[in-house]
């Protein structure tokens, strides 16, 4: 079978990889897909907004189903240009993906459905929403609307911050057309957890949860980035927990976008705070998260393609087994480059560290200069994952390889789980 999968990051080379564990024999063909992907199956020089160009190579490659990756071809359309060709396609059309395109309508969507989420108002204007965040008091949430990589979102711990973010969306045009429309959102206060679920548009596999470090130092400090590592499981998302969130937060969510007209089926991503009154949507993603599923994939044991393709074949999954996972944990610690999350360097020469059993080294943001040397190409450049019996075990072995990555001004965070570890040594 050929499987083609769109992106270029640690999220699509974790997918390749667990679909090639799942069928060694299956062909992978990526676009643009990275070195890591190269290492896989064959990548194609095609930019994956490059909607028309992707779907004539589906065609051209007769592949069972395409996978897409990140957000940004899904807002494009791929999906519904996909479908109306007669090709599988894993992801949610355009009007679907609008759970993660457009905080307006994630939030209209929840509130009608009863989802329970953070209470918000959407503006347009300075001095309305000025008046919404002096009502709501210090600290204070102030999100563009529209897609902003994951920067659209400022947490003002006080008035004065919350009326720059709102002028510099507002007025300033900060997030361009992303931020002509505001949200004023009520601050909440708890522990994050990323949940995914396979979906068909009406049944979900729902996976463990994994946490998220999105800030860039140690400890959740400085400014946030798009990750910079991930662990599974997370000891607090207990089965009752996971069981709520089938029922409280995906299937009415679901529910809802059908209702609308707008069926979402692939992968639909729940950030949920874990606030003291209950678990509470932060935002929705209309896609896998990154590094989630670098941590999140090798600890599955069961099959990921048949579920995949189904949906991909708009066919139910219904009768789908649950998914079952591995003992133990996975610890995935990004290897960014120096000046991260703000401007960075490309081109630096990258030595990796030997392999080692139970690490497996996701290419983000690497490429092959002229001479064929493996270079940093992004902000983000690795992902690390490692495999332990236990959670400890798992980030001791995550960050000692990242350790040994070598390129100029590598930065890695050494602390990857530690909320949980914490807990777990408090013998909590
Ligand atoms: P988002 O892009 O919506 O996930 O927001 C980015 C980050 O901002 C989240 O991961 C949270 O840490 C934080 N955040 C967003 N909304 C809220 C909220 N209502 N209360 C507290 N923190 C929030
Ligand atoms: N890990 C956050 C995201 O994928 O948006």
């Amino acid at each position: 079978m050929r499987v083609l999968v769109v992106g270029g990051g640690a999220r699509e080379h974790a997918l390749g990889w667990k679909l090639l564990q799942d069928d060694p024999a299956l062909e992978l063909i990526s676009a643009p897909g990275n070195p890591g992907l190269a290492e896989l199956g064959r990548c194609a020089a095609i930019a994956a907004t490059d909607i028309a160009a992707i779907a004539a190579l589906a065609r051209r490659e007769d592949v069972a189903f395409t996978i897409v990756g990140p957000e940004g071809p899904l807002d494009a359309g791929i999906v519904d240009h996909f479908r109306s060709n007669g090709l599988a396609v894993f992801g949610p059309s355009k009007a679907a993906a609008r759970i993660e395109t457009s905080k307006r309508f994630a939030k209209e969507l929840m509130i009608s459905a009863s989802v329970p989420t953070a209470s918000a108002r959407t503006f347009t204007n300075v001095a309305a929403a000025n008046a919404e965040a002096e009502r709501l008091g210090a600290p204070v949430v102030i999100k563009a609307s529209g897609l902003a990589a994951g920067k659209g979102v400022i947490v003002a711990t006080t008035i004065g911050e919350a009326r720059d973010a709102i002028a510099s969306m507002l007025e300033g045009n900060a997030f361009g057309e992303a931020g002509h429309e505001v949200l004023v959102e009520e601050f909440m206060s708890g522990e994050e957890i990323s949940v995914f679920a396979l979906t068909d548009g009406t049944h979900v596999l729902p996976m463990i949860a994994a946490q998220d470090h999105k800030r860039v130092g140690d400890g959740d400090t400085g400014p946030n980035t798009g990750g910079m590592g991930a662990y599974a499981p997370v000891s607090i998302a207990t089965a009752g927990l996971a069981a709520q969130t089938v029922d409280r937060v995906f299937l009415p969510t679901l529910s809802a976008l059908r209702a609308s007209g707008s069926t979402f089926t692939g992968l639909l991503y729940a950030g949920l705070m874990l606030t003291r009154d209950g678990q509470k949507v932060v935002e929705f993603n209309c896609r896998f998260g990154d590094p989630e599923t670098e941590a999140l994939l090798p600890l599955m044991a069961s099959n990921l393609i048949e579920p995949m393709r189904a949906i991909a074949n708009g066919d139910s999954i219904a009768g789908a087994p649950p998914i079952d996972w591995r003992a133990g944990a996975a610890v995935t610690t990004v290897v960014a480059a120096a000046g991260y999350p703000g401007s960075v360097d490309s081109g630096d020469v990258i030595t990796l560290p030997p392999a080692e059993r139970d690490v497996i080294v996701f290419h983000a943001g690497t490429k092959r200069n002229a001479s064929g040397e493996l270079v940093t190409a992004g902000g983000r450049v690795l992902a690390i994952t490692a495999l332990g019996d236990s959670l400890a075990a798992a980030q001791k072995l995550s960050a000692s390889h990242a350790s040994r990555v070598e390129f100029a001004g590598r930065q890695y965070r050494g602390d990857i789980g530690w909320r949980d570890l914490a807990r777990l040594s408090a013998g909590a």
